[in-house]
C-alpha cells in the first residue's frame, strides 16, 4: 500500500531529531535540562478544570452538541475580545471554535486558497504553518525576520510578482521563534499594505497574552480596516496552560470564519462541549492566573539573561512569548550548537535551522523550567568555556 502524494509531501518534523536525541539521553540516565520545546509546564488553573468536572457530569454535554460549537465559549470569546482588546466581536458569525490553533492553521489555506495559488509565511516561523500548505496544495513563499527590523518583516523588500499574486499571509507576534512584539504602527502598515495587495492576513496571538514589563502585547484586530483584511487566531494553550485540552478560536472576518467553520462541518463534529465551557470559564472569570503566568515568565526571562550575561554570552531580552532568540557562537551552525550543547552540558535547546533559513546562526531557548534549573543549565554551559566571563 502507497501513501498519496500529498501526505508523502508533508514536511519533515525537524524537531522529531531533537525529541529523539534528548529521549535517547534521558534514556541514558543523564540528566537533561530541556529547554528545546515549547510545552508550558505549570498545570492548568483549578476553576477551569472545575469547569469541566462540571460540564462532563451534565447528561446534556454526552450527546452530539452543536457542529459549529458551543454559544458560550463564542460569547466568551466575544467579551474577552472587548475586555483585553476593546474590539467588537459578533460572536454569532465572527468566532470560529478550533480544534487548537494549530488545525485552524493549517485549515486556513483549504479554505481560502486554490490549488497552486500562493501563501507568504514568516522566516523564521513556527514549522507547522508548512503543513497548511502541502495540504491545501499551494505554493508559498518566505519573508525575512531579521535583528536589524527587530525581526518585524520589511513589506517594501517583498518581490512585487509575489506582492501581487499572494493571497494569504501568516504574521505571529508575540513571535515564535523570535520572542519579538509588534507594536500599533507595524500592524497599521500591515492593514495598508494587505489592502493595496489584497492579501488576507491572518495573525496567530498564540502568545497574546506574553508580554515584558508591563507591555501588552495588542491584538491585530484592534487597527481600524483589519477585521475587513483577516482574522486572528487565539489559543488557550498558553494563556491558560491548556496545551493538552486543544482549544482555540479563529476571530474577525465574518466570511473567513464561515469558510472555516465550513470545513470544520466536514472534517469533525464539535469539540467536547466540556472543554468549552471550561474554555469560556478560562475567558472571563478571575485573570489572576493570567498575571502570575506572565509575571512567572518574567521572573525566568530575567534570570536567564542575567545568567547568560554573566557568564559572557551576549543575549537580547525577548519582548513577550516564553523564547529567548540567542546567537550561536562563531564557528558553529546552530545545529551544530544544539547537538554540542546536548553532548556536552546535557542542555537542550532548538537550532534556529528548524524555524527556516533565516532562524540559522540562532537557537531557541524555552523558558518552560523553573529558574534554578535555568541557571543550572547555564552554568554549565559556561563552563564549556566558549565565552568570556564577566564575573
Ligand atoms: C506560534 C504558534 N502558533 C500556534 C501554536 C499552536 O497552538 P495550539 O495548537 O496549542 O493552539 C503554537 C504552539 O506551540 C505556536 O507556537
Amino acid at each position: 500500500m502507497e501513501y498519496s502524494e500529498r501526505l508523502k509531501r508533508l514536511p519533515v518534523q525537524f524537531f522529531a531529531t531533537l525529541v529523539n536525541k534528548v529521549n535517547k539521553a534521558i534514556d541514558e540516565g543523564r540528566d537533561i535540562i530541556n529547554l528545546g520545546q515549547g510545552n508550558p509546564d505549570q498545570p492548568t488553573p483549578e476553576h477551569i478544570i472545575k469547569a469541566l468536572q462540571t460540564a462532563a457530569e451534565d447528561p446534556k454535554n454526552h450527546k452530539y452538541s452543536p457542529f459549529r460549537g458551543i454559544n458560550e465559549l463564542k460569547e466568551a470569546a466575544a467579551a474577552f475580545y472587548l475586555r483585553e482588546y476593546g474590539v467588537e466581536i459578533n460572536p454569532k458569525s465572527e468566532v470560529a471554535i478550533l480544534f487548537g490553533t494549530k488545525a485552524g492553521l493549517a485549515e486556513l489555506p483549504m479554505c481560502l486558497l486554490n490549488k497552486g495559488d500562493l501563501m507568504l509565511l514568516p522566516d523564521p516561523g513556527y514549522p507547522d504553518y508548512l503543513s497548511g500548505t502541502v495540504l491545501a496544495d499551494v505554493r508559498y513563499e518566505t519573508f525575512p525576520l531579521k535583528a536589524e527590523n527587530e525581526f518585524l518583516p520589511d513589506f517594501s523588500v517583498i518581490p512585487k510578482e509575489q506582492r501581487e499574486t499572494a493571497k494569504l499571509m501568516y504574521l505571529n507576534y508575540p513571535n515564535n521563534p523570535t520572542g519579538a512584539t509588534a507594536d500599533r504602527a507595524f500592524f497599521e502598515k500591515t492593514v495598508v499594505f494587505a489592502k493595496e495587495n489584497r492579501i488576507t492576513i491572518l495573525h496567530d496571538f498564540a502568545y497574546g497574552a506574553i508580554g515584558f514589563e508591563g507591555k501588552k502585547p495588542i491584538s491585530f484586530l484592534e487597527i481600524e480596516g483589519a477585521k475587513e483584511i483577516g482574522v486572528e487566531m487565539y489559543t488557550l494553550s498558553k494563556t491558560y496552560n491548556m496545551a493538552g485540552w486543544r482549544v482555540g478560536f479563529a476571530i474577525g472576518n465574518p466570511v473567513i470564519i464561515e469558510g472555516l467553520n465550513l470545513i470544520q462541518d466536514h472534517l469533525y463534529c464539535s469539540l467536547f462541549p466540556g472543554i468549552q465551557m471550561a474554555a469560556a470559564a478560562a475567558l472571563t472569570e478571575d485573570q489572576t492566573c493570567v498575571d502570575e503566568l506572565v509575571t512567572r515568565y518574567e521572573r525566568r526571562r530575567n534570570t536567564f539573561i542575567k545568567a547568560c550575561r554573566q557568564i559572557g554570552w551576549d543575549v537580547c531580552a525577548p519582548a513577550g512569548s516564553f523564547f529567548a532568540w540567542i546567537p550561536v557562537p562563531e564557528h558553529f551552525t546552530s545545529e551544530e550548537f544544539a547537538d554540542y550543547l546536548l553532548e556536552k552540558a546535557d542542555v537542550a535547546v532548538a537550532a534556529g535551522k528548524g524555524f527556516g533559513e533565516f532562524g540559522e546562526g540562532y537557537v531557541r531557548v524555552g523558558l518552560l523550567v523553573d529558574e534554578d534549573r535555568l541557571v543550572e543549565a547555564v552554568e554549565r554551559i559556561g563552563q564549556l568555556g566558549l565565552f568570556q566571563s564577566y564575573a
